[in-house]
């Protein structure tokens, strides 16, 4: 959960600018399309805003000062939904698996690139109404590794050609709403033209300070996993760390996620109830809502409606509720061994 900006102080210390130049494109000799920024690891000192375990690798450039907050850019529908949520439980980090494109088309008697053009509509509009509401973190499936290599050569190369086109014709907007852009996969593997646009988008938004818009491009979370324990057997063999010494941390701190936090809500359209390989590791605890809309008719209203929903749950990360009937946690040994004993 983030504070509200407006209850929040600087996350750095006076003084020290948080770290950046982190353009999350291939590192050279490093892992592909992932990293912890260097400077990352030296904001051990970053408290307050986030609450996770791993704060310490979390980078303090996204978090909003009361600045950043444009709920009078919202719609008015919007604005209706924003009024019910409660701005101090927003989520920190939103993932979205952007499905049913080509269904929308196929509903419309339309070419499933209709639907992926349309699709491409919606990513913009969502990112501009998270970037409103002081959303710090906003990660969408693009296109997956599977999409690679199980779709259509016509259909990847539209999806390519649309990408470029994307980040082409939507920079000034993303700088308009202070939006970052950075990605996660292997995006070496992408088209070279491709990959010159992708450096060319977060080279230009890496100073804006609001929502991070992080796009998943050839993208697989066993393979980001793979990738992660690769990095980290790298690192063994330097450092000598023994095999019993590894901590969760340590696989983290190789996640291509290393410098956000986990996802605190995932959103899935049309209705699929899959993870398709997103994000595996991440979304231990993420609250996960699924919508039967389908992508190209997602709009910002209905990121609002799936956060209201989130704020309807209590998250427990294998805890007792705070509704639990006995609150103090405490159990009564004596009650629950005759109810045992009395089977
Ligand atoms: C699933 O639709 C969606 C994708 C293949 C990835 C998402 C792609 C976009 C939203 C388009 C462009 C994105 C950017 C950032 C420019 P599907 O084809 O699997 O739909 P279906 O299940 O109905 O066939």
């Amino acid at each position: 959960m983030v504070l509200h900006p407006a209850q929040r102080q600087e996350p750095w210390p006076p003084g020290v600018a948080p770290a950046r130049g982190f353009h999350g494109l291939p590192i050279p000799g490093g892992r592909a399309g992932s990293g912890m920024p260097p400077a990352a690891s030296a904001l051990g000192w970053l408290q307050g805003p986030i609450s996770k375990c791993r704060e310490s690798n979390i980078e303090a450039s996204s978090l909003y000062s009361s600045a950043t907050l444009r709920i009078h850019e919202l719609t008015a529908e919007e604005r209706a939904v924003y009024a019910t949520l409660k701005p101090e439980r927003l989520p920190e980090h939103v993932a979205i698996i952007m499905d049913g494109n080509g269904r929308w088309a196929g509903h419309r008697s339309l070419k499933r690139f209709l639907g992926h053009q349309q699709g491409a509509k919606s990513v913009q509009l969502v990112t501009e109404t998270a970037s409103r509401i002081g959303l710090p973190w906003l990660t969408l499936y693009a296109f997956s590794l599977e999409n690679n290599l199980r779709r259509p050569r016509a259909e990847v190369n539209f999806l390519m050609r649309l990408l470029r086109s994307y980040l082409e014709s939507n920079l000034q907007r993303m700088m308009d709403n202070n939006v970052r852009m950075r990605y996660i996969g292997r995006t070496h593997e992408l088209p070279p033209e491709v990959q010159d646009k992708m450096a060319w988008a977060a080279e230009a938004t890496a100073r804006n300070t609001g929502t991070t818009l992080t796009l998943a491009l050839n993208y697989g979370g066993r393979s980001e996993l793979v990738d992660a324990f690769r990095g980290l057997a790298a690192e063994m063999k330097h450092t000598h760390l023994s095999p019993d010494r590894i901590t969760e941390e340590d696989i983290h701190r190789h996640l291509y996620t290393a410098h956000m936090p986990d996802p605190d809500l995932l959103i899935r359209t049309s209705g699929e109830m899959r993870l398709s390989n997103y994000l595996l590791w991440q979304i231990a605890y993420t609250e996960i809502f699924v919508t039967e809309r389908l992508w190209p008719d997602f709009r910002g209203i209905h990121l609002l409606e799936a956060i209201a929903d989130f704020q309807r749950r209590e998250r427990r990360y294998g805890g007792l509720g705070e509704g639990s009937a006995d609150g103090s946690g405490e159990v009564d040994e004596e009650a629950e061994r005759l109810k045992i004993a009395a089977g």
